[in-house]
């Protein structure tokens, strides 16, 4: 049996970037879609915060395109990674470490985006509250939060698997992700995600252990409840379709909530 090396997964910040860079240019196109779409700030429309932005590829997208982005993380490798990634693009972002439970900014955001399932790294329901609810204050009224979460069913009993391999520039990385049947009582589910990096001929083996909180509909429907500051303006999913809108149903599997702070 091959080894792996335990390791934070986001200690390695290349090897993410790679990854879900794939999605970047389609979730930039969807972020000034909704804009235009369902802001009600229209042109205005030029600050967008990304809370737990990661290794940046979304900040510099944005930023290539004249936004002005700012995005915090609790992971430091993955801010410096950020930085660098902008600075290469001749980009600017306010960047700074944080927490997604509690943040506050002085000056509101015309847009907030948390996409593919991020918001899940939230365990508790009380942490998850006071998140929301810290999107909202950073918003100006009309603002939107455009939220992606990967829903549980929780009927399932067998472990999910997701494969990738992507390879760029001598670099080749396979990414197997497990997740485990969810903990209904708890709103848990164990993820393991498995590395096997390939460079000049050299193999790393990394394995990550996290876990993360689940919602169903009508638990992610009960959470949005809870910040009256917010209407659900529309429902789309993780394709990045403008055109297509579906409903905050349990037969979806992920959604992408456009949120929008009443006003
Ligand atoms: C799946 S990545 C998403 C990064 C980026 N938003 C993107 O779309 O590529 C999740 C990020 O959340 C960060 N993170 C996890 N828990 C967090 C928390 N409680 N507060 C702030 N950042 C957190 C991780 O460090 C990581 O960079």
């Amino acid at each position: 049996m091959p080894q792996y090396e335990a390791i934070d997964w986001y200690d390695t910040p290349r090897y993410y970037d790679l990854i879900f860079d794939e999605d970047t240019t389609r979730e930039a196109d969807f972020i000034e879609a909704a804009l235009a779409r369902y802001g009600t700030l229209q042109r205005k429309g030029k600050r967008i915060l990304e809370p737990a932005c990661g290794s940046g590829r979304c900040l510099t997208e944005l930023a290539r395109r004249g936004y002005g982005v700012s995005g915090f993380d609790a992971s430091q490798p993955m801010l410096d990674f950020a930085a660098e990634r902008l600075r290469a693009a001749g980009c600017k972002a306010n960047l700074r470490q944080g927490q997604l439970e509690e943040f506050r900014y002085a000056k509101p955001f015309h847009l907030a985006h948390c996409l593919v399932s991020t918001f899940k790294y939230v365990l508790d329901g009380a942490g998850a509250v006071s998140s929301l609810r810290c999107v909202a204050e950073s918003l100006l009224p009309g603002g939107l939060f455009l939220l992606g979460v990967h829903l549980t069913d929780y009927s399932v009993e067998q472990r999910q698997r997701e494969r990738w391999v992507v390879r760029k520039g001598g670099l080749e990385v396979t990414s197997n992700t497990q997740t485990w049947p969810a903990q209904r009582r708890k709103r848990a589910e164990r993820v393991r995600n498995r590395l096997k990096v390939v460079e000049r001929g050299v193999e790393r083996r990394t394995e990550t252990n996290w876990h993360f909180r689940t919602y169903n509909a009508a638990e992610l429907r009960a959470l949005v409840r809870q910040v009256p500051a917010f209407e659900v303006v529309a429902v789309h999913d993780f394709h990045y379709d403008i055109e297509w809108t579906g409903s905050l149903r349990d037969d979806a599997s992920d959604v992408l909530l456009v949120l929008r702070k009443r006003g």
